[in-house]
């Protein structure tokens, strides 16, 4: 296999072909235009996410470091665990369930501006607007969603190589930081029940964020939980219209929604692939990947490994290998048996925001459904619309049309 086939057209259409080919005959493959060695098999993905000692994180630093600043996301080390313990539980159980009054309206601000139309670009004025228009509001400016977009693209823009697109990078985030200033002050005053107050009053270990930190932080949030959760919001769309048996299904019973948008992770998840640095040799299937080689492990291909999934091609929300349960749902399942999805990573750096993107993409979908009925694809909408695109499998638009 020439490295090439990995930015080719066919690539982006059908990824699932290569991928097959490199678990089978290429399970380590050295890629030479981007200098990296890919790893597809899911046992090999698994332990990639789980032996952070061998695989660091510190790849990050390259990226959302210089474009945000310092955080979680690029450290191995014991600080990682600490801040994570400041963060996080705003995320989950009941600090999260307070958020859902938050997310319904968001919702309905976004379906009152299109529910009128008889069809709606669900991409662009749905799936793209509602996960930054959370985020602000949980950071306790509703309303700025529009700005923190603008800035928000232009950040994650800043995450390539191109000396350009990173200094309109910095540029954005440097605005950025300054809007987000002010609410840096006065957070130990009673009222302030947002995101940033929590997070500012915190205290673990005797340890604190920095003002730096908590402005990091949210940029992290806005990039980390943006693109992704509109991503997973619009691939699930599309494999539910593209499923009519499925579309059928949620319809008649509205929690299967949790199992489509799981078997969407699976299938189709938002985020393709993760990359680390190895912090020494590590030999796999013969090869030796030197110490400080840069590893990617694609998820997307662990997904589809034939040897954990049955039948792994076929979307299926009634599949027994799903695995719906918390634990898996929260990667930290200990159990060789119930071997889940890696859509949100898996162990020490696995997504914290999991459960609100999951909450977003089905709450958003049910009350879209309920104001404006049954869904279907516009014609010329139907076939492979969905595409490898850098880092992400991703639909450019999906036009939807409603029947009440
Ligand atoms: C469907 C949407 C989402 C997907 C597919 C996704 C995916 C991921 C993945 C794969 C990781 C692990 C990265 C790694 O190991 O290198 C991760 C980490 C992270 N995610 Fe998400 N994410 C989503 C939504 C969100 C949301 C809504 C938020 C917050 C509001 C968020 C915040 C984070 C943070 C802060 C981390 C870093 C955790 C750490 O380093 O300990 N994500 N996400």
């Amino acid at each position: 296999m020439d490295s090439s086939t990995l930015y080719s057209e066919n690539y982006r259409k059908n990824p699932e072909i290569v991928w097959e080919e490199m678990r089978n005959d290429f399970p380590v493959f050295y890629d030479d235009i981007s200098d990296m060695w890919w790893i597809t098999r899911y046992d090999d993905v698994k332990d990639f996410f789980v032996d952070y000692q061998t695989f660091s994180s510190s790849t990050y630093e390259l990226t959302t470091g210089q474009v945000v600043g310092p955080t979680l996301i690029s450290r191995d080390d014991y600080g990682h665990v600490v801040r994570r313990k400041i963060v996080a539980p705003d995320f989950v159980g009941n600090r999260l369930k307070s958020y859902e009054k938050l997310i319904e309206d968001c919702v309905t601000d976004l379906i009152n501006r299109f529910a009128r139309s008889n069809e709606i670009s669900l991409v662009s004025e749905f799936s793209s607007q509602l996960p930054v228009d959370v985020i602000s509001a949980i950071l306790g400016m509703e309303g700025d969603g529009q700005l923190f977009r603008q800035w928000v693209t232009e950040m994650i823009m800043g995450l390539s190589d191109s000396q350009e697109l990173r200094q309109k990078g910095l540029d954005a985030s440097a605005a950025f930081c300054s809007h987000i200033a002010p609410s840096l002050n006065e957070v130990d005053s009673p009222q302030r029940t947002d995101h940033i107050a929590k997070i500012a009053r915190a205290e673990i270990e005797g340890e604190r964020l920095t003002k730096e930190e908590i402005t990091a932080f949210c940029g992290l949030l806005f990039i980390a939980g943006g693109e992704t959760t509109d991503k997973a919001i619009a691939n699930m769309w599309w494999n539910i219209l593209n499923h009519p048996e499925t579309l059928e299904a949620v319809l008649d019973d509205d929690s299967l929604w949790t199992n489509a948008f799981s078997e969407t992770m699976r299938r189709t998840p938002a985020v393709i692939s993760e990359e680390r640095f190895t912090t020494k040799p590590v030999e796999l299937h013969g090869f030796e990947i030197p110490k400080g080689a840069k590893i990617r492990a694609c998820l997307a291909s662990a997904h589809l490994d034939p040897t954990v999934f049955n039948n792994p091609l076929t979307f299926d929300i009634f599949r027994p290998d799903l695995h719906l349960g918390k634990e898996n749902r929260s990667g930290v399942s200990k159990d060789p048996g119930r071997s889940g999805h890696f859509g949100f990573g898996l162990g020490k750096h696995f997504c914290i925001g999991y459960e609100l993107a999951r909450n977003e993409a089905i709450i958003g979908s049910q009350m879209i459904i309920e104001r404006l009925g049954m869904p279907s694809l516009q014609k010329n909408q139907q076939g492979p619309v969905i595409q490898a695109r850098n880092s992400f499998f991703a639909v450019e638009e999906l036009i939807v049309s409603f029947q009440k």
